[in-house]
């Protein structure tokens, strides 16, 4: 298959240059034809060459203006434009370059080194073409591998949250079963009066409250924060750890928070956001204890030790906790997008996404390592005075 040929649009008042060029040029480009400035604008846009030829001395808009207005254009902008005149002066070369011509050719011109001026230029243009293309795919490439990367771990922390509520729902479910079974048999038994229907509803109602006011609470967790606020980092670390400490109890783990100086410590971010990352550090800490146990090693109480101080215009935060440690394999790319070592029970970008909340939205800075019998994350944060 032969290249298509290029198309050129050659700008000139005067039908000999108009004639001659195409003698020159009409056996190795697509040609097309504007007698005026105004005329190779709109040329331009609806012909979209891939060069053009244009003369300086047109009556009306002359080829410096005509170049300035097709640069100014952004459907033109990117179009080679090279000038032909019979002007020589250094001067109007200047005010070529300056009006935004890539070349300049002077009449009466050799046909050789027209065209390879027209090649060269061709050529460059659309290497340029070619590379915008491939930086425009690539930016769209990791935008959207980027919203997959959110999209995913919103799903996985709608699966938490669903284990979670799960978890608290089982003993008020039984409960419900139990209350139900017994209406029969007060019924058989003859009991089934006035008080007991009156006990039944008040019991029912309450495990039902119960229930509903769990979801309550996880479904105002996922939103994300719609702005920027003032809010207490302590409390935040409570109100994260109050709703999953059921189902982490269940699996002998506790979180421990402990603030030395003050409960009444302050960041400025975004609360929701926070609280995800909290989530995502707490859950790795157990899968690490649970992996432990697996293994053999004997922890008797999972402890994950929450620390918050305030300091020098600084919240830092660290979270350890004693399941083993990091793996030596994975510890220089922790923070990288789907490096996990949990196999099918993991896709590693929740530590992915706790940094890009951490640094890229909150200022901050998060940090892991090892410590003895565990890992330990540290988080800094901008202190905030309410
Ligand atoms: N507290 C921890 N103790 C030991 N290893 C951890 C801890 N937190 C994270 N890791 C390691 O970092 C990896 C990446 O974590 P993360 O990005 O949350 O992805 P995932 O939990 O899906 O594997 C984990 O697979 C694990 O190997
Ligand atoms: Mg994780």
């Amino acid at each position: 298959m032969t290249e298509p040929k290029s198309t050129l649009l050659i700008v000139d008042d005067e039908p000999v240059i108009r004639q001659h060029l195409r003698q020159i040029l009409q056996n190795k480009y697509n040609l097309s034809f504007a007698t005026s400035g105004a005329m190779a604008l709109e040329a331009a846009e609806t012909i979209k060459p891939d060069l053009i030829l244009l003369d300086i001395m047109m009556p009306e808009m002359d080829g410096y203006e005509t170049c300035a207005k097709l640069k100014a254009n952004p459907a033109a902008s990117s179009i080679p434009v090279i000038f032909i005149s019979i002007l020589t002066e250094t001067d109007e070369k200047i005010n070529a370059f300056k009006s935004g011509a890539v070349d300049y050719v002077c009449k009466p011109f050799q046909s050789d080194e027209v065209i390879a001026r027209i090649d060269t230029h061709l050529k460059l243009y659309n290497l340029q073409r070619h590379l915008e293309n491939r930086v425009e795919e690539e930016v769209n490439k990791r935008r959207l591998e980027e919203q997959m990367l959110i999209q995913q771990s919103k799903m996985a922390a709608m699966g938490e949250m669903i284990g979670a509520i799960a978890h608290q729902w089982k003993q008020p479910l039984n409960t419900l079963g139990l209350v139900m079974q017994d209406v029969a048999d007060a019924f058989n038994a003859g009991e089934l009066d006035a008080g007991y229907l009156k006990e039944f509803t008040a019991q029912g109602m309450g495990l039902i409250n119960l229930m509903a006011a769990t979801v309550d609470d996880f479904q105002s967790f996922l939103r994300p924060s719609k702005q920027i606020d003032i809010f207490n980092v302590t409390e935040t670390f409570y109100e994260v750890v109050k709703l999953f400490s059921n189902l982490l109890k269940s699996v002998a783990i506790e979180v421990q928070i402990n603030t030395p100086q003050t409960r009444r410590i302050y960041t400025t971010g975004y609360r929701n956001e926070l609280k995800q990352v909290i989530l995502n550090l707490i859950n790795n800490s157990r899968d690490a204890i649970i992996s432990a146990r697996r293994k053999g090693v004997d922890i008797d109480y999972g402890v994950i030790a929450v620390d918050i101080e305030a300091a020098a215009e600084k919240v830092v935060i660290s979270i350890s906790d004693n399941g083993g440690g990091i793996d030596n394999k994975v510890i220089d790319k922790l923070f990288d997008a789907y490096v996990s070592t949990k196999g099918e029970g993991g896709m590693g970008i929740g530590l992915y996404m706790s940094k890009a909340i951490i640094e890229g939205k909150m200022n901050g800075k998060i940090a892991a390592s090892n410590i003895e019998g565990g890992a330990q994350f540290t988080i800094e944060l901008p202190l905030s005075t309410p």
